[in-house]
C-alpha cells in the first residue's frame, strides 16, 4: 500500500460539465479555504458541522475559510440516525435563510456521514440545488458516505416506530470532497471500526489483494496512525468512485456497493440491538456470506474468513439479541433496494466476485439471521 503525503482524485461523471476533486492529505483542514476559493463563486459560505467538533475542526474550517476571504455561518447538528431527518433539513433551510444564502451557496458538511448525508439533501434541494463541499471527518465519510453523491434522510415505516433508512433522498454530487487525515486522530475506536467495515466490504466487492493486505496489516489501521492512511483511503476512493462513474444513478453495477446494505438496514435502526452503522454492514456481510452458502453460491471458508477478520478490527460478529425474523423480513422488503416487495441481496461469490439475487427464498434470509444470532 503505498502511502503519498497527498493524493488528488478527479472523479469525471460522463457529462462532460461534471466532476468532483477529492483531495486527501494532512493538514487539509488548515489549507480548505483556498482550495474551496478556486471552486465556488461566493465567498459566503454555511459550514454544517457535526456539534462535537464544532469547537475543533470546524473553527480549523472557519479560520481557513476567513483567511480566503469568506464570511462564514457554522450551525452544528447532533448526529444521530433521529437527527437525519426531514424536520433536520428544514432546519437547515432556515439557517440557510437566515444567513442569506443564495443559489451559489456553498453548502459544506463537516462531519461523518450523518451530516454529509443530511446536510447534502438539503444542499441539493435549497433553491433547486446548491454547491455541496463535503468535508468528511470519519473514516466510513473518507471512504463511502462522502463520496458518489448520494444524499437522504431517514423516515419512518408506515404504522412502526421503526425508522426507514434513507428513504428520501436525492443524488447531488459534491463539487469537492476534502479528506484532512489528520481529523481522524480524534475519531473514537469504534467509529474508526466502523469505516473499515465499508472498507472489508470494498474489498469482498473488488479488489482481493486489499483483502489479504487488511488481514496482514491490521494493527496500523487504528485512528492514532490515520495519518499514514492516504493511500490506504485512496484505494477506497477509487474502488468506491468507479462504479459510481459508471453507473451514478444505480441502475447496474453500483449496486454492488450494497452488499451486507440490505441486512444492515433492517437491524441497525432497531435500538435494542445498538449498532452503529459500520458495525451494522459487518453483520450484514457475513449476513450476505451466509444466505450465498443457503443458495449455493459461496464457499463458507468465505464467512470464516471475514469472521475472524471482523473481530481483530474491532467489529462485531454476532447480534446482541435475534430480531423476529417477520420485521426483518418486512424492513428488507421496504428497503430501498428491494423491487415491487421482492427483497434483493447483493451476495459475496468470492473475494472480489459478487452477484445480484432477486427474490431469495425465505429461507435463505432466515440462514443468514441465524448465522449472526447469539
Ligand atoms: N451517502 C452515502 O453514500 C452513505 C454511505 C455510507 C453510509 N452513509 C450513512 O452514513 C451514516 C454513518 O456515518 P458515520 O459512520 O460517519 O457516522 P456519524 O456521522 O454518526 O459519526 C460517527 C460519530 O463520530 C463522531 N465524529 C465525527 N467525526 C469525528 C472526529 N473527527 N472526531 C471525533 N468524533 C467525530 C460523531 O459525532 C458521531 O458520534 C449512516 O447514517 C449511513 O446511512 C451514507
Amino acid at each position: 500500500m503505498s502511502d503519498n503525503d497527498r493524493v488528488r482524485i478527479d472523479v469525471q461523471f460522463p457529462e462532460a460539465s461534471r466532476q468532483c476533486a477529492v483531495h486527501i492529505g494532512a493538514g487539509l483542514l488548515g489549507r480548505s479555504g483556498t482550495i474551496i476559493a478556486e471552486l465556488v463563486s461566493s465567498r459566503r459560505a454555511v459550514i454544517v458541522c457535526d456539534s462535537a467538533i464544532a469547537q475543533t475542526h470546524a473553527q480549523a474550517a472557519a479560520r481557513s475559510l476567513a483567511e480566503a476571504a469568506f464570511e462564514a455561518a457554522i450551525v452544528p447538528m447532533d448526529a444521530n440516525e433521529e437527527h437525519k431527518s426531514l424536520q433536520s433539513v428544514a432546519d437547515l433551510y432556515g439557517a440557510f435563510l437566515d444567513f442569506g444564502m443564495d443559489r451559489a451557496g456553498p453548502v459544506i458538511a463537516l462531519g461523518g456521514g450523518i451530516i454529509t448525508d443530511t446536510a447534502g439533501l438539503a444542499a441539493a434541494t435549497f433553491m433547486r440545488g446548491v454547491p455541496l463541499i463535503n468535508i468528511p471527518t470519519t473514516l466510513l465519510g473518507m471512504v463511502d458516505a462522502a463520496i458518489g453523491g448520494k444524499t437522504g434522510v431517514n423516515f419512518p415505516l408506515p404504522g412502526s416506530e421503526t425508522l426507514g433508512k434513507n428513504l428520501i433522498g436525492a443524488i447531488h454530487q459534491p463539487v469537492a470532497v476534502l479528506m484532512d487525515v489528520e481529523a481522524l486522530t480524534t475519531l473514537p475506536p469504534r467509529f474508526f471500526a466502523c469505516g473499515l467495515a465499508e472498507c472489508v466490504k470494498h474489498a469482498l466487492i473488488a479488489d482481493p489483494e486489499m483483502l489479504e493486505w487488511m488481514e496482514s496489516n491490521v494493527e496500523s489501521l487504528a485512528p492514532q496512525h490515520a495519518a499514514d492512511l492516504v493511500g490506504f483511503i485512496a484505494r477506497h476512493v477509487e474502488i468506491k468512485t468507479d462504479f459510481v462513474k459508471r453507473d451514478e444513478r444505480e441502475s447496474g453495477v453500483r449496486m454492488f456497493l450494497n452488499l451486507g446494505h440490505t441486512f444492515a438496514h433492517a437491524i441497525e435502526t432497531r435500538p435494542e440491538l445498538n449498532l452503529e452503522h459500520g458495525e451494522a454492514v459487518a453483520l450484514g456481510l457475513l449476513a450476505a456470506c451466509a444466505a450465498g452458502e443457503h443458495l449455493g453460491m459461496t464457499e463458507p471458508s468465505l464467512r470464516r474468513r471475514l469472521a475472524a477478520l471482523l473481530p481483530r478490527l474491532g467489529l462485531p460478529t454476532r447480534l446482541a439479541q435475534r430480531p423476529p425474523m417477520n420485521e426483518v423480513l418486512a424492513a428488507m422488503r421496504s428497503d430501498k433496494k428491494s423491487r415491487a416487495g421482492s427483497i434483493r441481496l447483493i451476495i459475496p461469490v468470492a473475494a472480489g466476485v459478487v452477484e445480484v439475487v432477486d427474490g431469495p427464498p425465505e429461507q435463505a434470509v432466515g440462514a443468514a439471521i441465524d448465522a449472526i444470532s447469539p
